[in-house]
């Protein structure tokens, strides 16, 4: 038997586009299909082989686009499906894969299923999605349980046509489809994956993929916040019974007729264990996944994920959870992702380094060399690659756009009584960790709207776009986008050690200031990649790993300016990448 050729997403290196937001080609102030074509020259020279593409399909627009109403057709400002067969056709003539997003846990309520759906409770799609009869207590119509939706508020609607209410787990124009009837998985196979693989897309960003299984008893949840009457019900939805059956399922009737098919999910909430079973490559279900635990830092998970409640986490944490990611590769089949920022975070300079203006640059680039050294296949999200970071303080609410954000924003005032105060400590945490952050438009260049747009923007540009912009950058050796230009080639040409290095070590654990890891790989005998990362606004001492400060160690490279020299000390935000070469610490 000849040995399975490797998997090509592994070694991939892979860039999000948020449509919205990334480049506007017709001047009404979107971002659209055409800009981003447009582009692809500029993503290739950065060093990117894969496009996750967010959703771009029909929508009402009220979780922009993961609010789908027609899984077969393109949101009309974005383009058209013209357009999307130029976008594939562009990608792969320069070499590059496309991925789409596969929003299959629920539609938009203006789906035609769900249209019909809604009507009666006889019609073809009756059963389509979670309908549930009202719990009647004391002769007033209540919901079929308190279950507390992601965004908020309860997770049932009531319908008046049918008396019932239905279920969703996101905001209210978002039904779950009820994925235990066989019909309608068929559907959604049909509809949303395959009309997408027969035109040549190359994979698909899965969202939300451990929620399509619930507990069909559908129970009172727990009361986790007291005096609330919807409480958190993760426990009764988060990778439920079914889910392994449904995933191999289909991976066997549809994915394997279009051979090696990237399915990188979403999977929140799951602990190390849980995960293996997605993505060991034994299992045959998803390629690997996006696990949390690094970009839930500092937000409280506890309190249902309300978004105005962060703590700052500390480094120790932040390496804490980088180690888990990275030891889910350690003695097994699986397979792990790398990326700190998404549509739906705050941005990573601002959360897990520094915005100020000293020191953003250079961390940025530690940034930079951190997930490019990190075992996996790498992510980068749109305006990443530039260093932009999250909006000022001073921005009102009124700047925002998401609703998840608002949801927080409007649910503290309501409770306080506008209370500035209240408002006030709601807005900082949105500032940090909101999503509006990664979702402000990319910053092309110094003209008007940052070259984003020749009319109005639908959100607000960040006002530091003068000082950070790709063109400015394309320009400067030592800018952000060049460093990552040039970590990108090492990562490729150092491959072994860092997209699939083994042994990912942490030596300094408890440390505040620096991060120092090592990683090996199986055949490459006695060699190791040596990582120093600077989390300090100061000057920091090395913490070499034992014995490894006497061996002969070639620096790969570091984060400073051409021409300048590392020194005996880290100076604030520096990142190291050496190579021991002859490590006689066989067995670390
Ligand atoms: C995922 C998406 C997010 C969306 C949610 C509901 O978490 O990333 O943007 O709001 O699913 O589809
Ligand atoms: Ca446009």
């Amino acid at each position: 038997m000849t040995a399975p050729s490797p998997n090509w997403w592994k070694a991939s290196t892979c860039y999000q586009i948020w449509p919205a937001s990334y480049k506007d080609s017709n001047g009404d102030g979107i971002g659209d299909i055409p800009g981003i074509i447009s582009t692809l020259p500029y993503l290739k020279d950065l060093g990117v082989e894969t496009i996750w593409l967010s959703p771009m399909y029909d929508s009402p627009q009220k979780d922009m686009g993961y609010d789908i109403s027609n899984y077969e057709d393109v949101y009309p400002p974005y383009g058209t499906l013209d357009d999307m067969d130029n976008l594939i056709k562009s990608c792969h003539d320069l070499g590059m894969k496309l991925i789409l997003d596969l929003v299959i846990n629920h539609t938009s309520d203006q789906h035609a299923w769900f249209l019909e759906s809604r009507k009666d409770k006889t019609n073809r799609y009756a059963d389509w999605f979670v309908w549930k009869d009202p719990r009647i207590v004391d002769g007033k119509r209540l919901e079929p349980n308190n279950w507390r939706s992601i965004f908020g508020g309860s997770a049932w609607e009531y319908c008046e046509e049918r008396d019932q209410y239905y279920l969703h787990l996101f905001v209210k124009e978002q039904p779950d489809l009820n994925w235990e009837l066989e019909e309608v998985r068929r559907g959604i196979y049909k509809s949303a994956i395959e009309f997408w693989l027969d035109k040549g897309i190359d994979g698909f960003r899965v969202d939300t993929c451990n929620l399509y299984s619930k507990d069909i008893t559908y129970p009172n949840a727990v009361v986790r916040l007291h005096g609330e009457e919807h409480q958190p019900a993760f426990d009764h939805f988060t990778n439920g019974p079914r889910m392994h059956e449904w995933l191999k399922e289909q991976r066997e009737q549809v994915l394997d007729k279009y051979g090696d098919v990237l399915m990188v999910g979403e999977l929140p909430g799951t602990d190390a264990a849980e995960v293996l079973q997605y993505v060991s490559a034994e299992a045959r279900e998803l390629s690997c996944v996006f696990d949390f635990d690094v970009v839930m830092l500092g937000t409280a998970t506890h309190a249902g994920g309300k978004k105005h409640h962060t703590v700052r986490h500390t480094l120790p944490q932040f390496k804490e959870a980088i180690r888990k990611v990275q030891d889910l590769i350690r003695g097994t089949d699986a397979w792990t992702t790398v990326f700190l920022e998404n549509h739906d975070q705050g941005r990573s300079l601002s959360r897990f380094a520094t915005d100020k203006p000293e020191w953003r640059e250079q961390a940025a680039k530690m940034l930079a060399v951190l997930m490019c050294t990190l075992t996996g296949t790498l992510f980068l999200y749109q305006g990443q690659e530039i260093g932009m970071y999250n909006h000022p303080e001073s921005w009102g609410v009124e700047e925002l756009r998401d609703i998840d954000s608002l949801n927080a924003y409007n649910d503290v005032a309501k409770r306080h009584n506008n209370d500035p105060l209240w408002c006030k400590k709601a807005m900082k945490g949105l500032q940090l960790v909101g999503r509006d952050n990664a979702r402000l438009p990319v910053q092309w260049d110094d003209s008007k709207n940052a070259g984003f747009t020749t009319g109005k923007p639908w959100i607000r540009v960040h006002d530091d776009y003068e000082a950070v912009n790709v063109a400015a950058q394309i320009k400067d050796p030592n800018s952000v986008l060049n460093f990552y230009k040039k970590m990108i080639k090492l990562r490729k040409e150092h491959a072994d050690l860092m997209v699939f290095g083994q042994d990912f070590s942490v030596w300094d654990f408890h440390d505040q200031d620096v991060f120092t890891f090592t990683k090996s790989h199986p055949e490459r005998h006695g060699e190791k990649l040596l990582v120093f990362l600077s989390f300090s606004d100061e000057e920091q001492p090395l913490h070499y790993p034992t014995g490894l400060d006497k061996v002969k160690k070639e620096l790969l490279l570091s984060n400073l300016n051409e021409g300048e020299e590392v020194g005996k000390y880290l100076s604030p935000w520096e990142a190291r990448v050496y190579l021991i070469k002859e490590s006689v610490l066989n067995g670390y």
